[in-house]
């Protein structure tokens, strides 16, 4: 009886010792502190060290595939008519964007290292080759009719344009247009300007450069600073925490973010693409090979014109000159070649600008940035980076070369640079993550543990307590 007893108020006992504690560890939040410490732990930049390797040489290969858009109607477009294209490509390279001259600094609380980037052509991945042509904008002669259309020099070099028989359009080498070629006009007019450049690429000398000295946190001092970069070719980088040619994210490419990301975070994108940051907002729950990621993406306020966004009045370049949703002017970053960004098929932009070429047909899925990232780890998971270059065509009265060809912004090309995370890396994180959501759900199981001895205490005494008269007659037989 007496053990009956015992093993009851026992039952009641280890419950509220197992609810203390349990609660007790839900509000110290004690396991979550131990996975930040592992966490801290793991993420500094030390030679030697995982982090350190992954960061030099990140594993999950990196893609960058272009798209061009084929001009099949030069000559109507010249008389005034819309323009239709074909998208052709992708056209794919693969990324290798190793850390160099790598020097560790102030105790190692600091490394110095540049990031040079090759890229070398992918075959299989692509669907044509680097010799495909593709007819298009002329942009160093559009970019010359800009810079002369009110000079006196106008006549002379309309005449020259002429002679050379160069127009609005013209038909590239895909591998030319891209990695850049001699340009007749250019080369002409060096006579002028002995400091031009005569060669032209849209990526012309971006392979095998670097983008100059940058300077990394490692993540001693502070492991939310892990990989962010402090200083860029001297200049202080603020909230940088990542470089890729133009383009800056704070959080790493392939590296890191940091550790324990909400859902209520806003990424910073800085692009020097786009001349501008833009930030990405928490949209949906995903899973890249099996392991659990936040997708953020940039909202469309990020490119809403004025009337929806007051706030992007500042990129209007030059002041006061909108050129409406989802369209900006690069032109002071492209040594003023009337360049204007966008997303690939004006995705999320006016629909003026999707009406006024065909051929354009712009898609969630396929068109717009994303970022998956795990939020424990801060790992990025999968990442594209989407973005379209267009010229700004328009009647230019010193040019008859222009004809009478429309107002209007005319696709380039859009490129997608894409990273997913590789299988190997995968698992190692898919083991961290179930790790550590058994480790951050103990207090839970502790309490749960504790209400079902709960549960058993309160039947357990009411058993007991019901047939009591029944206990007391029993006694003296017992006794006896
Ligand atoms: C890391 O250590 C190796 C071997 O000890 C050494 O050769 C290398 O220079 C070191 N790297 C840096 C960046 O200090
Ligand atoms: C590096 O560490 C030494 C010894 O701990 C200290 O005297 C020195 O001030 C530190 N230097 C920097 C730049 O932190
Ligand atoms: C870039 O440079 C690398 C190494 O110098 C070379 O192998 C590759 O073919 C180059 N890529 C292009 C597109 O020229
Ligand atoms: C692009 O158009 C030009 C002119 O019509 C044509 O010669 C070329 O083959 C086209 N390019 C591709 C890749 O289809
Ligand atoms: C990025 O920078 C913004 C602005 O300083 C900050 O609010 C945000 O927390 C940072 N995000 C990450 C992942 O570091
Ligand atoms: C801004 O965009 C909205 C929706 O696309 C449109 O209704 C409005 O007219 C635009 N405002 C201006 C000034 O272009
Ligand atoms: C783009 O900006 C440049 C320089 O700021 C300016 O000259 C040009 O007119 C702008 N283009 C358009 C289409 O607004
Ligand atoms: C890149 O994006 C394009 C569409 O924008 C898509 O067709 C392509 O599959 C993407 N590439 C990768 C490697 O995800």
């Amino acid at each position: 009886m007496w053990l009956r007893s015992c093993c009851v108020w026992g039952t009641g006992l280890i419950c509220i010792l197992l609810l203390i504690a349990g609660i007790a560890m839900v509000v110290s939040q004690v396991f979550l502190k131990l996975l930040n410490n592992r966490i801290k732990e793991q993420v500094v930049l030390e030679n030697g060290t995982e982090a350190f390797s992954v960061w030099q040489n990140p594993p999950p290969p990196v893609y960058m595939q272009f798209y061009f858009f084929n001009l099949t109607n030069p000559e109507e477009v010249l008389n005034g008519d819309k323009p239709s294209v074909i998208e052709i490509g992708p056209y794919t390279y693969r990324e290798y964007r190793p850390k160099e001259d790598v020097k560790f600094m102030d105790n190692g609380t600091r490394v110095q290292a540049v990031n040079p980037k090759t890229y070398v052509f992918e075959p299989d991945m692509s669907r044509g080759s680097e010799d495909d042509l593709v007819r298009t904008v002329n942009i160093p002669a559009v970019t010359v009719m800009e810079k002369f259309k009110d000079s006196i020099f106008s006549r002379p070099i309309s005449d020259l344009m002429k002679s050379l028989s160069v127009g609005v359009f013209k038909t590239f080498r895909v591998g030319d247009l891209l990695w850049g070629y001699e340009d007749p006009l250019l080369k002409k007019l060096k006579v002028f300007d002995p400091l031009l450049d005569i060669y032209f690429g849209l990526f012309y000398k971006k392979n095998g450069t670097d983008d100059g000295d940058y300077v990394f946190f490692t993540g001693k001092k502070n492991y939310q600073d892990f990989a962010r970069i402090d200083e860029w070719n001297g200049q202080s980088s603020l909230n940088w925490w990542s470089s890729d040619e133009c383009n800056m994210i704070n959080g790493t490419d392939g590296a890191s973010f940091h550790p324990i990301i909400t859902k209520t975070e806003k990424l910073y994108i800085f692009s020097s693409d786009l001349c501008r940051s833009i930030y990405a907002l928490y949209e949906s729950d995903v899973s890249v090979q099996g392991v659990p990621g936040f997708r953020f993406v940039p909202p469309s306020e990020v490119f809403a014109n004025l009337t929806i966004n007051p706030d992007n009045a500042g990129f209007c370049v030059p002041a006061g000159n909108c050129l409406g949703s989802g369209l900006l002017n690069a032109s002071v970053c492209k040594e003023g070649a009337p360049i204007i960004m966008s997303s690939p098929h004006f995705y999320q932009a006016d629909d003026k600008f999707v009406q006024d070429v065909f051929g354009m047909n712009p898609k969630k899925e396929e068109h717009e940035t994303v970022i998956d990232i795990n939020p424990l780890t801060g790992l990025l998971l999968r990442g594209a980076k989407r973005v379209q270059v267009n010229v700004y065509l328009h009647q230019i009265p010193a040019f008859s070369e222009t004809g009478k060809i429309r107002t209007l912004v005319f696709p380039v090309m859009y490129l997608n640079e894409s990273v997913v995370i590789d299988e190997e890396s995968a698992k190692k994180l898919q083991v961290v993550v179930t790790e550590a959501n058994v480790i951050v759900n103990i207090p839970f199981i502790v309490i749960s543990v504790g209400i079902l001895l709960g549960v058993i205490f309160i039947v357990l005494v009411c058993r007991q307590q019901v047939p009591e008269s029944t206990v007391d007659e029993r006694q003296p037989l017992i006794s006896s």
